[in-house]
């Protein structure tokens, strides 16, 4: 393909069910009244010169290009800020807007370097092209008055440089970090010819720029562009693809120069993001080609021994006759697998086909375990399907937006634009959160309800907004009544009205005030639209199961469910989440959450893999990783996922997985899982895979291949592989033909095709007969299990409780610039912003400690220690700390301990009784982790 160009239509699209004619140039068009002129010719095919405007932003009118004439109208009005009228005739060329257009264009020109065959945007320079359409031929003011030609650079950025001489002060860039991204980074300083671009006074990486990108994509001209476009050159091909980092699931274009990945643009059509991006996606994938990546084959026979490069053939013998040795000794049920979030759909898909039929038991689980296991539970008890109820567009619609345990400021970044934009048009924002978050409240936008909360008190304050809802009458009885299980709702509606879940006694709880909850709760019940968005606040606490119902159970007793604007909806932390769950990565469900004991569903996969299925459902990572510790789990297969850093209770882990006798982990970097492994099989970056994500909103999205794959397999090939040594034949010629087979055995994705992605771009899953082109919102009619299910929620204190010796809770959570366990961000320059985890920690709470802001701390809990850097803040309440966990030199979660959600033992990340005291020493002192050093 070659550089894709998305056409621009000058001013954005209007939609309004009255329509209006109008004659431009000869030429009947039809468009929604409110049109403007210029988008109605460009609609007509009539492209009328434009420097200011742009689809993406709203009509600004400031450079004076696009003047057209109109019949009976004075003047030559600009057609970006003129809207259509019925009955309007519009000239685009007559000699006096072209003599008009042609004087503008001089003067621009007389302050702009005329270095246009050596410029960097050279080819893609709008001023350049809008020079030529308006035929300058000639500048008579000469280059020697004032001008801006010698001002300086800004590379402030890691990313993207700021060359002033090349502005044009055409206000794009501010009004896109205004409308687009929501963070007001820019604004226009000074006035008339002293107008410039100015990011708060200072420069960009000072400023509260977020490096979204947004800017850079908006600029007409090569003032801000990237710097890899400076070093590299114009790309001249694209590929569609999927940012493969949070579960937004971006959908960008990824720009090449021969075979090398010069930048990686937002695709304006991405159903997920609609031209928008964040800096991980938009910048951050240079780890792809990091030198630690290893992309050969590599075994050992000890975990003591070194590495030792074979062939794939090699790597995979040793591997199937090591699986097979540990079955013959220990039994079919010794061993096991577990799937990756980070993997496409058809990779994870293999993967758990390949236990099932190769090693012959349901010993697989997934990532999602330790991140969004209780939505799947929790949202398929009440409404029957374990997955988000809207598109990310839906936001739009919502008056009351609450978000519970979730910072999308830092981690969905670009659900997080959408939002603030609704935001900023008037709607209202409740948080839940025990941290003072970006989301809570920054330069732009304030929570109205901060329900600022102990950790693991969710459900306590849940139940008491429900109890607000049911005692003071706010029900949506005829919603109840028409799409609920009247009983169930019967039962939980005696017991939410128990005084034990009122707001007064959940104030002692929880200590949110009582009349802030029941503030929060009129607020939430008696808007026309309110949307729960949450995140793994939500999901990673001893009740995340409790939590998601009680969730649930609100929306459904407010009737706010089943249209656009409302809604309980995960958002996932990973790219593939909701992906690799719908593949049937859990040890009890096949794809589509059809339970292993179901007899018809079994004899479906028996008959499709033509080998016997087990009806008892297999071994959870915890499980797993038990069983290994007592003896009789002896071997594993590990995709992409680094256990020995993300899973909780770090010491239990490695016990357990250097107890095995065949660790098989397949990943792109030696990671600390690694070092237990004996067989490492290399993977693939998300620029080589072939495939499909699926993101927080069901929206299925291609993966395409931007490169070919360093490792010369595709990680389904090696899959394939060893499930053939280990004696079950699995061939395809393609992951389009895995999709095939998804959909054969998976109804939910029945009409889900590489074909139809192909020419639709994207669908949301559930996508059959019924629903061809998938399905945005769901529940509308009726609840995917009928009658909506209320459950009661009664909230049960965690067992991790504080005392004299731990009398600090800490809870964890992500920043905007790094991701996860880092592995990715690490290897970038994303590293400019955030070079470690610290720990921020309330004033009374360090002095009370002799803890000094900036100084190392040493913090310590039931199960584990650990050193970071103390950062002293109002952000967390005195009793709460809080710390990231992207570096695993600091490794929070060697002192996370092992309690989990009850119903799906998602380990309790959020609450961790711990304490701390001054440190003289940094990490290095308690340093086990080898990916801590990485190269630079
Ligand atoms: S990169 Fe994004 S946040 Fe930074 S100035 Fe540009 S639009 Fe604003
Ligand atoms: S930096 Fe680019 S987008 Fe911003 S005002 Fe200058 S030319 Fe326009
Ligand atoms: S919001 Fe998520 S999916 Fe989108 S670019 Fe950022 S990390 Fe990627
Ligand atoms: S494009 Fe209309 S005034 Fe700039």
């Amino acid at each position: 393909m070659t550089i894709l160009r998305e056409p621009d239509y000058g001013t954005p699209a209007v939609s309004n069910d009255k329509r209006v004619k109008v004659k431009i140039d000869g030429i009947d068009v039809e468009v929604p009244a409110g049109t403007s002129v210029m988008r109605a010719a460009a609609e007509a095919g009539i492209q009328v010169p434009k420097l200011c405007a742009t689809d993406s932003l709203n009509a600004f009118g400031s450079c004076r290009m696009c003047l057209v004439e109109i019949d009976g109208k004075k003047g030559t009005p600009a057609s970006c800020t003129t809207p259509c009228e019925q009955g309007m005739v519009v000239k685009t060329q007559t000699p006096k807007v072209e003599r008009l257009r042609r004087g503008v264009m001089e003067l621009y020109i007389s302050d702009h370097p005329l270095d246009c065959l050596t410029c960097p945007a050279n080819g893609d320079c709008e001023l350049q092209d809008m020079a030529g359409v308006v035929g300058l031929r000639d500048v008579r003011y000469g280059f020697e008055g004032n001008n801006h030609l010698h001002e300086e650079t800004d590379s402030s950025n890691p990313y993207f440089s700021y060359d002033s001489s090349k502005c044009i002060v055409c206000n794009r860039c501010v009004r896109a970090c205004d409308e687009i991204q929501g963070t007001l980074a820019l604004t226009i300083q000074g006035r008339g010819f002293n107008s410039r671009v100015s990011a708060g006074g200072t420069d960009f990486m000072s400023s509260e720029c977020v490096s979204c990108g947004a800017c850079v994509q908006a600029c007409p001209t090569a003032t801000l562009e990237e710097k890899n476009v400076i070093d590299l050159g114009m790309p001249t091909r694209t590929v569609l693809t999927t940012c493969a980092y949070c579960g937004v699931g971006c959908s960008f274009k990824a720009e090449l120069r021969g075979d090398e990945l010069v930048r990686m643009v937002p695709y304006k059509d991405g159903g997920a993001n609609e031209g928008h991006s964040c800096v991980k996606g938009r910048f951050a994938w240079g780890y792809a080609t990091h030198p630690d990546r290893k992309t050969k084959p590599m075994i050992r026979q000890k975990i003591t021994d070194p590495w030792q490069e074979v062939s794939w053939e090699e790597a995979i013998n040793f591997a199937s006759t090591g699986l097979k040795n540990v079955q013959q000794k220990y039994g079919k049920q010794s061993i096991g697998g577990i799937t990756s979030s980070r993997c496409t759909n058809e990779e994870v898909f293999v993967v758990q086909k390949m236990i099932r039929t190769a090693f012959g038991n349901n010993n697989v689980d997934t990532c999602a375990r330790v991140c969004h296991s209780p939505t799947g539970y929790g949202l398929k008890q009440t409404f029957g399907t374990s997955a988000g109820t809207q598109d990310f567009k839906s936001v739009a619609k919502a008056d009351v937006i609450m978000v519970i345990g979730a910072n999308p400021f830092a981690a969905h970044p670009v659900f997080a634009s959408r939002m603030k934009r609704r935001l900023r048009q008037g709607a209202q924002l409740i948080v839940l959160d025990p941290r003072e978050t970006e989301t809570v409240k920054n330069p732009h936008v304030e929570a109205k309800h901060h329900l600022q909360l102990l950790p693991g008190t969710n459900v306590a304050v849940i139940n008491a907004l429900a109890h607000v809802v049911v005692t003071e009458k706010l029900l949506d009885e005829e919603f109840v009544k028409e799409r609920c299980d009247l009983e169930a709702f019967e039962a939980w509606k005696e017991f939410i009205a128990l005084p034990e879940n009122s707001p007064e006694v959940v104030e002692t709880i929880s200590g949110v005030s009582a009349e802030e909850i029941r503030n929060a709760a009129r607020l939430y019940a008696t808007a026309k639209n309110s949307a729960i968005y949450y995140g793994l606040g939500v999901t990673e606490h001893s009740q995340g199961s409790t939590m998601v119902m009680g969730m649930a159970n609100l929306a459904m007793a407010t009737g706010n469910i089943g249209r656009e604007g409302v809604g309980v909806n995960p958002l996932r932390g990973q790219n593939n989440v909701q992906g690799s769950c719908d593949m049937g990565s859990f040890p009890h469900e096949y794809s589509g959450y059809r339970h292993v004991g179901d007899d018809s569903v079994k004899e479906l996969f028996e008959s499709m893999w033509n080998t016997p299925m087990q009806s008892e459902p297999g071994l959870r990572i915890p499980n797993m990783l038990d069983a290994a510790i007592a003896g009789e789990f002896k071997g594993i297969y590990i995709q992409g996922e680094d256990i020995a850093q993300s899973d909780p209770n770090v010491k239990h882990v490695k016990e357990a997985l250097a107890s095995m006798e065949m660790v098989i982990v397949q990943d792109l970097f030696i990671n600390e899982t690694a070092q237990f492994a004996h067989v490492f099989l290399p993977g693939t970056s998300f620029l080589e895979k072939d495939g499909t994500f699926t993101n927080a909103e069901r929206r299925i999205n291609r993966v395409r291949p931007v490169m070919a794959s360093k490792t010369g397999k595709s990680e389904w090939q090696a899959t394939c592989d060893l499930a053939k040594a280990m004696g079950y034949e699995m061939d395809y010629d393609n992951a389009a033909q895995i999709m095939d087979e998804i959909a054969k055995l998976t109804p939910t994705f029945a009409g889900v095709s590489f074909a139809l992605l192909d020419e639709v771009g994207s669908v949301q899953w559930p996508c059959n007969e019924k629903a061809p082109l998938g399905t945005p919102i769901m529940h509308v009619d009726q609840f995917v299990r009928g009658k909506g299910n209320f459950v009661e929620t009664p909230y049960v204190p965690t067992e991790e409780k504080t005392n004299r010796k731990f009398p600090l809770l800490l809870t964890t959570g992500r920043i905007l610039s790094q991701y996860n366990v880092g592995a990715q961000t690490r290897r970038t320059a994303n590293v400019a912003w955030y070079p470690e985890d610290v720990l921020e920690i309330h004033e009374a709470d360090a002095q009370a400690r002799g803890i000094k802001d900036d100084s190392w701390v040493h913090l310590q809990s039931r199960v584990g220690e650990t050193v970071l850097r103390a950062k002293i803040s109002d952000r967390v309440p005195a009793g709460v700390v809080y710390t990231t966990f992207h570096y695993p030199v600091s490794g929070a979660n060697v002192i996370t301990t092992e309690f989990s959600d009850w119903a799906t033992n998602c380990p309790e990340y959020k609450v961790t009784a711990v304490e701390c005291r001054p440190s003289l020493r940094g990490p290095e002192s308690l340093l086990v982790n080898s990916d801590a050093m990485v190269s630079k």
